[in-house]
């Protein structure tokens, strides 16, 4: 089928940050808006993939067409993106915290004066993608992302290896770049057999061209 190449394909896509409680009311979390995790799976829906998009708390709007599930916590993400295998495609888009709080308070933490100030413990939260890309129902394409501050390339490379990855969509989310939380990204494809520039583009152009790519490879 022209129009849908992916009609009959199933995608896991996660996007947004992770909440991870320090007590019922305070959070650690990454800066991550979502458009571009939400705009992928928006884009491979399009093209006729069955999509679970699996979202962090984010302000912006469930893509239509798309069976959005809605988590906080890194764990729930994971949780949640393994209970969508089987399938074909995994973008991991999410900009999951790497650390949660090892044991979050049931109730807020107060204020005493002249005592001493609280001390967080934190503990490693699972790697997503790492998980999928090494699982045995790994799909055919996983592909994650990279969000750097220097040495991109080099970086990314180290992450397709490790994380079991098939392509890495690396970008520079230097402050200058104006990239995070805005509405457009530059990105940098990072495959085995090479690096792939991509021009200045609005996120929903990157989802449509990473899209259009991901029929292309599993065609
Ligand atoms: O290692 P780093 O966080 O830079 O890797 C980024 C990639 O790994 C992204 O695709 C992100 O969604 C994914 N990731 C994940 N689970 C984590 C950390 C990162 O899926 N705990």
């Amino acid at each position: 089928d022209g129009e849908k190449p992916l009609k009959g394909r199933k995608a896991i896509v996660t996007s947004g940050p992770t909440h991870e409680p320090i007590d019922p009311v305070r959070y650690i979390a990454n800066r991550s808006s979502g458009r571009q995790g939400h705009a992928i799976a928006a884009a491979l829906a399009k093209l006729g993939a069955e999509v679970t998009l699996v979202s962090g708390p984010v302000t912006i709007a469930d893509p239509v067409g798309v069976n959005t599930v809605h988590v906080e916590r890194a764990e729930e993400m994971r949780d949640a993106a393994l209970a969508a295998l089987p399938a074909d495609i995994a973008v991991m888009v999410a900009a999951v915290a790497d650390w949660r709080v090892a044991s979050a308070a049931d109730q807020k933490l107060k204020k005493h004066p002249g005592e001493s100030i609280p001390t967080l413990a934190l503990t490693e939260n699972p790697d997503i993608l790492k998980t999928v890309g090494h699982h045995t129902m790994r799909p055919k394409l996983v592909i994650g992302f990279a969000a750097e501050t220097q040495d991109v390339e080099s970086n990314a490379k180290a992450k397709l290896e490790r994380k079991g990855a098939d392509m890495i969509v690396a970008n520079d989310v230097s402050p200058a770049t104006g990239i995070m939380g805005g509405s457009r990204n530059s990105v940098k494809l990072i495959r085995r057999d090479g690096v792939e520039q991509w021009p200045d583009l609005a996120k929903e152009e990157v989802a449509e061209r990473l899209a259009a790519l991901i029929a292309k490879q599993l065609s």
